[in-house]
């Protein structure tokens, strides 16, 4: 009996969730991006998918084996997962914004190889759209709207900040000033949200998504349903 409930409680409840870094177009050969694995994501849309969720996610380039029944659509650039996160969120529940966003890209991308000729080079960056904000500041369809927030100092401060900022309904607060968490199999979180928040203390990143699950889906259920 426990068995089957744990592998299906969660039918009918539709979530979308990014994950990965993104890939920001230098010119035809090169980019600009960063070390997220996507590990935390993808165990998160695995946690959910297990119970019998219907879960897109949308992907930056990752070396990451999709989980089962799980509907990945995969994306390159900071535009191109707003895009499609957007499309999404609006026909979803809830909405996790685990990818490692660029907060830049390139103002005019080359046509063409650049050539190596002076000794200095300048590119100007512009900022990329925020994706959880958006989806945080829709007024119409608006899923539930988890946030992460990695943080190398004042992780509490800025963690909050964001979840005001972003109106986002929970935070989930990473504390990367060791380093050690992009690629890593472990983690801890700790989550915020309005009037509340709770510590997950540091195990494997597909424990984590478990709990965190049943976190996400608690303060779901106690905010409007
Ligand atoms: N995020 C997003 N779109 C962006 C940037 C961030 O959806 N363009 C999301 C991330 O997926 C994460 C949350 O916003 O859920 C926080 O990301 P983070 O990089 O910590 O925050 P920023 O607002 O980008 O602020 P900063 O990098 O300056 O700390
Ligand atoms: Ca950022």
């Amino acid at each position: 009996e426990q068995y089957f409930s744990r592998s299906s409680d969660l039918v009918g409840l539709d979530i979308v969730i990014t994950a990965g870094p993104t890939q920001e177009a230098i010119d035809p050969v090169r980019y600009i991006s960063n070390h997220s694995s996507g590990k935390m994501g993808f165990a998160i849309a695995r946690a959910f998918a297990q119970r019998g969720a219907n879960v897109t996610l949308i992907s930056g380039p990752v070396n990451l084996p999709t989980p089962s029944k799980v509907n990945r659509i995969n994306v390159l650039s900071a535009q191109q997962m707003w895009q499609i996160a957007l499309e999404s969120a609006v026909k979803n529940h809830i909405f996790i914004a685990c990818a490692a966003v660029a907060d830049y890209r390139v103002a005019d991308i080359a046509e063409q190889k650049i050539k190596k000729s002076t000794n200095e080079m300048q590119l100007t960056l512009v900022k990329n759209p925020d994706i959880v904000s958006d989806v945080g500041h829709l007024t119409e369809n608006r899923p539930f709207t988890v946030g992460f927030a990695a943080e190398t100092q004042q992780v509490e401060q800025y963690a909050q900040d964001k979840l005001l900022r972003k109106k986002l309904d929970m935070i989930c607060a990473n504390d990367v000033s060791n380093g050690q968490v992009f690629g890593a199999e472990q983690n801890a979180l700790k989550l915020f949200w309005q009037n509340g928040s709770e510590q997950l203390p540091e195990t494997s990143k597909q424990q984590l998504a478990q709990q965190l699950v049943n976190k996400i889906v608690e303060r779901y259920h106690a905010k409007e349903h």
